[in-house]
């Protein structure tokens, strides 16, 4: 974990809310990981925001070039979209735990909802690297506007579906329904990676617990420091060994996440 100041290469509108924005972060070739984050500063005249956490899209080692993909939904964001070329950002680089690769050669499904598929999508593009031939990415979004990264997952190699809420693309219906329909078919050995709204996550959770599919869930929990330091990004997490008398443990996404294995947390 790195504080880097980091010249922005691109920062593009791909659709309307939605920015991807490259920027030279050189130097984090053996440290980072699908699945962990950036913490970058916003300021505006108005004052000093609190860092914003961005899933890692995607990083080219060679290059030294780190891409986030982001919609804009508050003061924040609308100021990162502000960014141009060779403006300066200041982000602290990589942050959290990542995703596990599975150990074999097994069936993977990645579930992304929302602005979730970020996160995935830098998995996605490992899993391809790493010689994984079956990945299937569900995607799933409001309507057909606001389906992300789907060119992107193609071009890995992996199969992708969509859903929509409204049925405008792909399944009628949440990204969920989608996973559930198609899990029953599913070798015991697949492995599930699921990042998107809470309730999509405990969704997907508690189905692939019950098919015994193994399953990493990466939390979005509102963050303050993105260090560790402040405790307000717990979550509830059962017991393991060693953590005295209670039935459960407050672990911090920021650190000790933001991934976790799917029956580890308590979904509340
Ligand atoms: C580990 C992690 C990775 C993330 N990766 C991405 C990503 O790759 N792309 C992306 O677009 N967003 C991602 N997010 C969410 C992103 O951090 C927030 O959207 C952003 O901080 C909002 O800042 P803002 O100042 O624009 O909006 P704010 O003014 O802070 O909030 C605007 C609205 O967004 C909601 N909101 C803000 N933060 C969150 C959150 N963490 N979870 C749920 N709702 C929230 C608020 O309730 C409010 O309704 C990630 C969050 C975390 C914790
Ligand atoms: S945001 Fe401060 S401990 Fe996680």
């Amino acid at each position: 974990m790195k504080q880097i100041k980091a010249k922005v290469i691109s920062n593009r509108e791909i659709k309307p809310s939605y920015f991807k924005m490259a920027m030279n972060v050189a130097g984090l070739e053996e440290e980072v990981k699908a699945g962990q984050f950036i913490n970058i500063r916003v300021t505006e005249c108005s004052g000093v925001l609190l860092r914003k956490p961005l899933s890692i899209y995607r990083y080219c080692r060679k290059s030294g070039s780190l891409e986030v993909l982001y919609r804009t939904v508050g003061r924040g964001t609308e100021a990162l979209s502000r960014k141009r070329r060779g403006e300066e950002l200041d982000i602290i680089a990589p942050l959290g735990n990542g995703y596990e690769l599975p150990a074999g050669p097994e069936p993977v499904v990645l579930v992304g909802g929302g602005t979730g598929a970020a996160s995935l999508y830098f998995l996605a593009e490992t899993l391809a690297g790493a010689g994984f031939s079956d990945v299937r990415a569900l995607i799933g979004a409001r309507d057909k506007e606001n389906i992300i990264c789907e060119k992107d997952f193609l071009k890995t190699g992996c199969k992708v579906r969509i859903a929509t809420d409204d049925g405008s693309r792909g399944f009628r219906g949440v990204i969920t329904e989608l996973f559930r329909s198609i899990v029953p078919g599913m070798k015991p050995s697949t492995a599930v990676y699921t990042c998107g709204p809470k309730p999509m996550l405990s969704s997907v959770a508690g189905i692939s617990k019950k098919f015994k599919l193994r399953c990493q869930v990466s939390l979005e929990e509102y963050m303050a420091c993105g260090v560790g330091a402040c405790m307000s990004c717990v979550v509830k997490t059962k017991k393991q060994s060693g953590s005295g008398g209670k039935q459960f443990v407050y672990r911090r996404v920021c650190k000790d996440g933001p991934v976790f294995d799917g029956p580890e947390v308590i979904w509340e």
